[in-house]
């Protein structure tokens, strides 16, 4: 898969995408990222991004022409074009796994009080919020959305099955995990997973992903978080 990410600040995604899995996934080809600067696409003089709103108001709005040079040069045919801002579509497991399915996905990252809306009008496909909070720009939900699908893309996580037994594969939240020692500071794991009897403990981990679920997030149980 390819990413591209057009933002006023590259800088904020560098340990991202060198460290940990996604470093690796990158050197190891499963991924490409470009990440790119939309000031590099500003023209007059002072490499102008953004202007007042007409129509009068605070704050400034990202201008219309570095986004549409930007997006035109890094875009490719069939390509997804995402637009994240606090009031996109909320971003979902469900929305990550199909997304990993997609060849080349362009993120914009907004700044500002937004961005002219004829660029969403006209060169974004898909609008995305990570949550009911505004961020400063949309680079940090650029990178959870990209964290977030590389983890689908085959090869990508080392263990294959990691992937299916956590939270929100099955609607429902982990079951808590024990590592050695078995004691720690008087507190003992749950005798169950020191039995060696793995039907036992498919069942006991079931029946914590159920009471947690109820507990935490009950909302998760009626609701179909299948569909992207
Ligand atoms: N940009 C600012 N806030 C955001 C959010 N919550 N989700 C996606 N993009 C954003």
């Amino acid at each position: 898969m390819r990413i591209d990410v057009l933002t006023l600040f590259p800088g904020m995604l560098d340990g991202f995408l060198s460290e940990s899995i996604i470093g690796r996934a990158r050197e190891r080809g499963h991924l490409e990222i470009g990440v790119h600067n939309i000031r590099d696409w500003a023209t007059d003089k002072h490499r102008t991004t953004d202007d007042r709103p007409l129509g009068g108001g605070a704050g400034m709005v990202m201008k219309c022409e570095p986004v549409f040079a930007a997006i035109e040069a890094v875009q490719s045919p069939g390509c997804r074009r995402i637009y994240l801002t606090p009031d996109g579509a909320p971003f979902s497991s469900a929305r990550a796994e199909a997304l990993s399915r997609e060849s080349h996905l362009v993120f914009l990252s907004g700044h500002y009080e937004g961005i002219d809306q004829r660029i969403r009008d006209t060169v974004i496909d898909e609008e995305l919020s990570i949550g009911d909070y505004v961020l400063t720009n949309g680079t940090l939900a650029a990178a959870v959305i990209i964290d977030a699908l590389a983890r689908f893309i085959p090869g990508v996580l080392g263990e294959e099955k990691s992937l299916t037994h956590e939270s929100f594969t099955a609607c429902l939240l982990d079951f808590p995990q024990y590592t050695r020692p078995a004691t720690y500071r008087g507190m003992a794991v749950p005798e169950v997973l020191l039995s060696g009897n793995h039907t036992a403990i498919g069942k006991w981990r079931r029946a914590e992903q159920e009471r947690k679920t109820a507990l935490l997030r009950p909302d998760l149980l009626n609701s179909s978080n299948t569909t992207a």
